[in-house]
């Protein structure tokens, strides 16, 4: 019984120490330890990728799936702390949990870049070996609202009521994350700002996920019906289920079309927009936030200042990646 026990025991804590990184010519290189709000994420698929690759040859990057629950990744950043990773990057699952992540890091004078979730300014204050790589929301907003205007100034018939304001659903992220808040608030000021009249038919979340926005749209569809002439998503994956469920009603045959815009420029939606059924999506720019962040962390890792790499750091914290639009005219730049 005992023994087994021990046996166990030696099996979870070999099990906690194997090292993601490339076996081989190792020593030397910094231990890394990564850890991503979720691995189910689209998106977040290609910046953890673009981490690793930019760490081959360089440091031994070891990274955690944090399952979408903040206990876990706090748990996740005692082990990388008790395993004496020289830097963590982390992908908050919750933004608001930073502050308790900066803490212990200081504690152990652990250095820490956060991505892709913003941490609120006082936490970003703490300590001065805390880092932000990320993209301004409100950014990817603006560009995904121009999207909208000049495909409605272009094209009369997208006023299917001929009332002269665009009757929209809003489909957002995970609530309270600033890509969520501020893409759905900044892609409607750039519509109203350009003398666009709107009318907000729905507004509703599906967590940045394609399953949930088939479900949403489908109930969307069955209440308005043909009143809905726009549909703006927080990213690609909610706009690439908005089409799947616009198909099943019939939309996109027969000359029957709905604008839909999304963001992330991900590869199906680079797809989508080829076949001319995503009107419009930003690039969220996975390579260099990924290459960014590696940079940071490997800086920190030993024992540089992160504004000896090749990025712009803004108020001693920050490196802004930034996005750019895509539709029909430029997308085989992004494929
Ligand atoms: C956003 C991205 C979403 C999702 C989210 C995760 O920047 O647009 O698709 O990946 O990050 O935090
Ligand atoms: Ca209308």
């Amino acid at each position: 019984m005992k023994k087994a026990l021990v046996i166990g025991l030696i099996l979870i804590i070999a099990a906690g120490t194997v090292f993601a990184g490339p076996s081989g010519q190792t020593s030397g290189q910094p231990p890394i330890g990564v850890a991503i709000y979720k691995f189910d994420d689209t998106f977040m698929s290609y910046t953890r990728n673009a981490i690793e690759t930019n760490a081959q040859g360089k440091a031994v990057i070891s990274t955690v799936d944090s399952q979408n629950s903040q206990p876990t990744q706090n748990e996740q950043v005692d082990q990388f702390i008790a395993r004496k990773m020289k830097s963590i990057a982390i992908n908050p699952v919750d933004r608001t949990a930073a502050g308790t992540i900066i803490d212990k890091a200081k504690a152990a004078n652990v250095p820490v870049v956060f991505f892709n979730r913003e941490p609120f300014a006082e936490d970003m204050a703490k300590w001065d070996k805390v880092y932000y790589v990320g993209a301004k929301a409100e950014e990817s907003g603006t560009m995904q609202g121009e999207i909208a205007v000049d495909y409605w100034k272009a094209n009369a018939s997208a006023d299917k009521n001929r009332d002269g304001v665009i009757q929209y659903i809003m489909l957002k992220g995970e609530p309270g994350h600033q890509d969520a808040e501020l893409r759905t608030e900044f892609s409607i000021k750039a519509v109203t700002g350009a003398g666009i009249r709107v009318e907000l038919l729905a507004e509703d979340t599906a967590m940045w996920d394609r399953p949930r926005a088939v479900e949403k749209m489908d109930a969307f569809i069955a209440r308005f019906g043909d009143r809905i002439e726009m549909v703006f998503c927080n990213n690609d994956d909610m706009a690439l289920g908005v089409i799947e469920s616009l198909r099943k009603a019939g939309y996109f045959s027969g000359g029957k079309y709905m604008p839909v815009l999304g963001v992330d420029a991900t590869a199906p939606a680079l797809q989508a927009l080829s076949e001319g059924t995503l009107l419009g999506t930003v690039l969220n720019d996975a390579q260099n936030q990924g290459k960014a962040t590696f940079d940071l962390a490997y800086a920190l890792a030993s024992g540089a200042n992160p504004s000896s790499t090749s990025w712009k750091v803004t108020d001693s914290k920050y490196v802004w990646v930034p996005y750019q639009k895509v539709t029909k005219d430029n997308y085989k730049n992004f494929q």
